[in-house]
């Protein structure tokens, strides 16, 4: 996944470049790239495959300049040829960035138009020639990065480095990570900026992280951050733990808050393992199975990874056509349910190594199914023995409640449920386009979505005060339902149902009172007029109830509603993934005003090796 590192140093920045970029090694890349100012033109060194060829390069063609950025490319909109690797330049700039740039074919085409020569197939391109474009405006440098800002959907972040500006980097973070680091003692003056403070240990351990939304003008003086709208904020300059990224939770109180806003990052990774981006298209599959062939599908999972397999029955069901079966892996094990030979079996799992997971997985091989792991990492017993992979990039999670591990498996899923629809020949060309179109704005929706943080957060303080909580949910919202369940007894011991929404009158409508708060999660789907009904009867019995929804979803519901969340607008195709967030950061933030801890709740493991 690509790394980001900018320097403004006191002479030759080529060798930190390379040292910043070493440490971001670890995100996973496939081409690098630096730039630097010489004698204040621009100078880009880049290099196909791993850094000792960038720097075999450099050793060659050695470059000056005592400002430049570098960046490791994980290739997600083109190949990953040296002509593809950042940094990206104009005649006026070069840029470096990481993430996704959703609306870049349309900026694309504008930007043609108006003359700019595009040399890449990146999505990236489009972020050096909106700059441009300002700047031949008239605009300087740091007006003309605020007014493309504003153009760029998706999540992402960026550096620039402009021609003729030896003092001047300007960074910007949405939805994905970027940190400014303060040189001191023999490096005072010295200024960078970098993906995570591990890019930034070898020069400093003073750090400040961009908040969502905000962009940075460093020069050798400082740092003075904005926020979207150009309002100067302040950031506070922390001490990073020298041990690195495992130990690091950045501007957040605990590993599950930092999971969960680096969701938008993630996801966006995980999607584009799938998918050709700028074809808007699925990369091929390579099913163990002929996927014409199978008459079902069984997933088994547990935990947040079996919520995901539900998920993803209702995507595979609609989507591929085919029945599928979805079990806890305790049940599954000892139930000797029978097995279809040459069938396929997906276990999704985030650390790979969870014992009755594993003993499923045995089991369904020895019955002669194909396997298929979901899993986050690749090094895992389950991720090594079974038939086929389907990764999930969330990168380590540290937090015991899976948050990012959990929307990753659901991107993968639902890139797997339109791989077998195309594979059995019931998604056409045009219908895959559109629905890979509105899985490339999950990451942006997240990202929108995570701003509802301080509303979430007063609707918190309600859960605090209840004993019971019910979470309803329709179509996949259902599942999503039952995980946001699960998330709040985990985090915050409270007891949490999860509902279908259609079953309420058939048991839980008894419960409702004036005391317990009901969640209704409702997407804009085809099921969201029932689920308008049911939130009728949970308000003709006077019920408390709490809306996540779309922005006309509480005038639609015509009820008297306690809270309402508004998303923002989506397609309902892959929406869980979106709406995820929000049930994620309520069990948070109960927990948190509870006084519980968030990253280690009580009883809970994070991997569960043991039966
Ligand atoms: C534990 C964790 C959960 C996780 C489950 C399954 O219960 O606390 O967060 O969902 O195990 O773990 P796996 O690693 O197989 O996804």
């Amino acid at each position: 996944m690509c790394g980001i590192i900018g320097i403004i140093a006191k002479d030759t920045v080529a060798p930190g470049l390379i040292e910043g970029l070493r440490r971001l090694e670890y995100r996973g890349y496939d081409s690098a790239g630096i730039a630097t100012l010489v004698d204040g033109r621009i100078e880009r060194r880049r290099a196909e495959g791993k850094l000792d060829n960038l720097a075999r390069r450099l050793d060659h063609q050695p470059v000056q300049g005592a400002i430049g950025i570098g960046h490791t490319r994980w290739a997600t909109h083109g190949k990953p040829t040296e002509r593809n690797a950042h940094p990206h330049a104009s005649d006026r700039l070069a840029v470096v960035h990481n993430g996704i740039i959703e609306n870049f074919k349309s900026l694309r085409e504008e930007l043609a138009a108006k003359g700019h020569r595009f040399a890449t197939e990146t999505d990236s391109e489009v972020a050096a020639f909106l700059v441009t474009d300002e700047m031949e405006a008239g605009k300087p440098p740091v007006e003309a990065v605020h007014a493309a800002l504003k153009r760029m959907r998706g999540a992402f972040a960026l550096v620039y480095l402009f021609d003729g500006e030896e003092d001047l980097l300007v960074g910007a973070r949405r939805g994905a990570p970027l940190a400014v680091g303060y040189g001191e003692g023999e490096a005072a003056g010295e200024m960078y900026l970098g993906s995570d403070a591990l890019a930034l240990a070898p020069f400093t351990d003073r750090v400040a992280y961009l908040e969502e939304g905000d962009w940075v003008t460093v020069t050798r003086e400082g740092a003075k951050f904005r926020d979207m709208s150009g309002q100067p904020v302040k950031r506070r300059v922390i001490r990073s733990p020298a041990g690195g990224l495992l130990a690091e939770k950045g501007n957040y109180r605990h590993f599950m808050a930092k999971e969960i806003h680096e969701q938008p990052e993630v996801v966006g990774h995980t999607i584009a393992h799938y998918v050709d981006m700028a074809a808007q298209r699925l990369k091929p599959y390579p099913w163990p199975v002929e996927a014409g062939a199978l008459t079902r599908v069984s997933i088994v999972a547990c935990g947040t990874a079996y919520m995901a397999g539900l998920i993803g029955k209702y995507w595979i069901e609609r989507l591929a056509r085919l029945p599928v079966e979805v079990d806890v892996a305790s049940e599954y094990r000892y139930r000797e349910p029978p097995v279809d030979k040459g069938g396929l079996t997906i276990l999704i799992s985030q650390s790979g190594e969870t014992a009755d997971t594993l003993a499923s997985m045995r089991y369904a091989s020895e019955q002669g199914s194909k396997t298929l792991a979901v899993v986050n990492v690749p090094t895992s017993s389950i991720a090594r023995l079974a038939d086929a992979s389907a990764p999930t990039l969330a990168g380590p999670e540290i937090g015991v409640a899976s948050t990012k591990a959990f929307t990753c498996q659901l991107a993968a899923m639902a890139c797997l449920a339109m791989s077998l629809a195309r594979a059995r020949g019931v998604l056409s060309e045009a219908r895959e386009s559109e629905l890979v179109g509105e899985l490339i704005a999950t990451p942006g929706l997240l990202a929108e979505a995570l701003k509802l943080e301080p509303a979430l957060e007063q609707i918190a303080h309600k859960l605090a005060r209840a004993r019971d909580v019910l979470y309803l949910g329709r179509g996949p919202a259902f599942p999503l339902a039952l995980e946001g369940a699960l998330k709040l007894k985990e985090l915050s011991y409270i007891h949490a149902e999860g509902y279908a929404a259609g079953e309420l009158k058939h048991g839980p409508i008894a419960l409702i009172d004036e005391a317990m708060p009901v969640i209704v999660i409702a997407p804009r789907d085809a099921v969201f007029e029932k689920t308008v009904s049911n939130m009728q009867e949970v308000a003709a019995r006077g019920g408390r109830i709490i809306l996540i929804g779309e922005p006309h979803a509480a005038e639609e519901a015509a009820v008297a509603l306690e809270s309402f969340l508004a998303m923002p607008d989506m397609g309902a195709a892959f929406a869980p993934i979106v709406y995820a967030a929000p049930v994620q950061m309520l069990a948070y933030h109960t927990a948190v005003i509870m006084g519980k801890d968030a990253d280690q709740p009580r009883n809970l493991a994070k991997s569960v090796t043991v039966e």
